[in-house]
């Protein structure tokens, strides 16, 4: 592909360092989310002209149980409310929501809550992917066990019980905050995407930032191991 410029289909962002924002300002934690949350509705107001197929979001990982019980059950108050005030808008903007995660395993509302999103959105165009509950770790173990279950085991079976496997190839991972690890998230589907860390801390990340990442995505050259 050398020479020519290549458009990002999908991208994934590790949204991190609501807690440092809100430090940083002498504001408690939760405040650090809200605003976190603030960003995450203006990107996806914002984000329709960038031609995505898909935006992936990392919310909630199934390490951040390991928080202190209060966050915890902020961040899923968070949730309720982002899906309950943003439903509308996703159906009026052709989002389609997906989920990825054991998010099945989430209080008894929250699932019903995202099942009814899922089926309201289900025609929409633009893909807006939450991990919920997300471990990259078990969901490539939850896929090996069901390639084992079929009698066949290796990359094209475990590919295909992925939860992203109705979802395009991953052309960017991008973090925020400073911060250079993966942290559990989407693993597999990073093996030959591009990589962004920005300083930036999460609630501060507008769509600009992004149009950036995915600016300089489009002058990369991949070689996907060839040369
Ligand atoms: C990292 O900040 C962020 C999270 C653990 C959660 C991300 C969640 C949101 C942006 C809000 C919820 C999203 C939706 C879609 C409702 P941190 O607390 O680890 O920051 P720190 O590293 O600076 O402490």
């Amino acid at each position: 592909m050398a020479g020519e410029e290549q458009r990002a289909r999908h991208v994934a962002i590790i949204m991190d360092g609501n807690g440092r924002w809100a430090k940083r300002k002498g504001l408690p934690r939760a405040m650090g989310h809200r605003r976190g949350v603030e960003a995450v509705r203006e990107l996806v107001r914002n984000v329709e002209p960038l031609g995505l197929e898909c935006l992936t979001l990392y919310a909630f990982s199934s390490e951040n149980w390991k928080r202190p019980e209060e966050e915890v059950d902020d961040l899923m108050n968070l949730m309720r409310k982002f899906i309950k005030s943003d439903l509308p808008e996703f159906v009026a903007n052709n989002v389609k929501l997906k989920i990825i995660g054991d998010w099945q395993s989430l209080a008894p509302d929250i699932v019903a809550m995202l099942e009814d999103a899922l089926d309201q959105t289900k025609d929409g165009k633009h893909t807006l992917a939450v991990a919920l509950n997300y471990g990259s770790q078990q969901e490539i173990a939850r896929a090996a066990a069901k390639a084992a279950a079929i009698g066949e085991v290796n990359e094209k079976t475990i590919a295909a019980h992925l939860d992203t496997v109705d979802l395009p190839p991953l052309d960017l991972l991008i973090r925020t905050s400073g911060e250079v690890r993966l942290s559990n998230f989407l693993l597999w589907q990073c093996a030959y995407a591009e990589m962004a860390f920005v300083d930036t801390l999460w609630p501060d990340f507008t769509i600009e930032h992004l149009k950036a990442a995915m600016n300089d995505f489009a002058e990369r050259e991949r070689r996907f191991g060839g040369r």
